[in-house]
């Protein structure tokens, strides 16, 4: 094991066009000691993005978790995917209520069982074997602004920025054997119906980690991101042989220029070398590497 080797964390809450909360950046960078204070324990780059993801969840101030929104039936049924980048290995639910962690139930699907993603009824009760927690309260404000939006009109790139500023939280880590992870879990965005499905759980769309490409965690709208593979995209990139900021900016602007889509996404590879890049306005996050941290709600804007 390199002790000496530098860790390096990136984190995100979420890709938008509201600027962040001082509650929102505070949680990033107690999330991001958190991290780090778990790989300088010896502790798998998948612990430390498993448990960032946890306190975020748990936070109720992104969309995620217990500050998931709701569908339009008043149900939260949320998205989480994991990988790590030895040997490709990830875990991911979707469409799951009832479970207070869905990070923690896409690890376990991982680690426990053959399958790669359970959906809904089946994933709540693989969490539930598992004595995962259940989510019980969820913030009403959601419903609320569900309606709001429906009573607006329009297509839902403009419904999705009219309504919410962030969505989807993150994270990506590169522990001490030099491996590196990803993760990401939503709430999805509204307004959505009754058991939609976004980026967040789909490997390759909005997590992706490969230790000859990178770790990538995307945020933004999900029908686009997965239309475009972007995390895959931007390992693949990275794989051939770009700078992860370089891959990075290379996918998004061209989901952008494609499909009209905009988003975020945290990037890391094995040299350590990591980006917060996003084609929004803001993008609330934070990384760490070495002595070097910094939480804040803008980072590289493309465009
Ligand atoms: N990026 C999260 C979602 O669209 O569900």
């Amino acid at each position: 094991m390199a002790k000496n080797r530098e860790l390096v964390i990136a984190v995100h809450g979420g890709a938008g066009f509201k600027k962040a909360k001082k509650g929102q950046l505070d949680c990033i960078e107690e999330v991001i000691r958190t991290g780090i204070s778990i790989l300088r324990d010896g502790g798998s780059g998948l612990d430390a993005v498993e448990k960032m993801i946890i306190l975020m969840e748990d936070s109720g101030l992104f969309n995620a978790g217990s500050g998931s929104h709701l569908q339009m039936d008043g149900a939260a049924r949320m998205d989480a995917s994991i990988m790590e980048g030895k040997d490709l290995m990830a875990g991911a639910v979707a469409s799951v209520s009832g479970i207070a962690n869905p990070i923690a139930c896409a690890r376990l699907i991982m680690d426990k069982s053959l399958h790669i993603m359970l959906a809904g009824e089946g994933a709540r009760r693989f969490g539930a074997h598992y004595n995962l927690r259940e989510l019980r309260s969820i913030d009403k404000e959601g419903l609320k602004a569900v309606k709001r939006s429906l009573d607006s009109g329009g297509d839902q790139a403009r419904l999705y920025k009219s309504v919410y500023g962030c969505e989807t939280v993150g994270a990506v880590a590169i522990d001490l054997e030099g491996n590196i992870a990803a993760g990401s879990s939503t709430g999805g965005f509204s307004p959505m119906l009754p058991g939609r499905v976004g980026d967040s759980p789909i490997i390759g769309g909005g997590t992706y980690a490969d230790n000859r490409g990178c770790a990538v965690s995307m945020t933004g709208l999900g029908e686009k991101i997965i239309r475009c593979s972007v995390a895959k995209e931007i390992s693949t990139f990275s794989e051939l042989g770009d700078s992860v900021s370089i891959a990075a900016g290379k996918a998004i602007m061209r989901l952008l220029k494609r499909i009209d889509g905009r988003a975020g996404a945290i990037t890391l590879n094995r040299d350590g070398e990591y980006c917060l890049i996003h084609s929004t306005d803001f993008m609330v996050g934070g990384f760490i590497k070495g002595k070097k941290m910094a939480v804040a709600d803008q980072f590289k804007r493309v465009l």
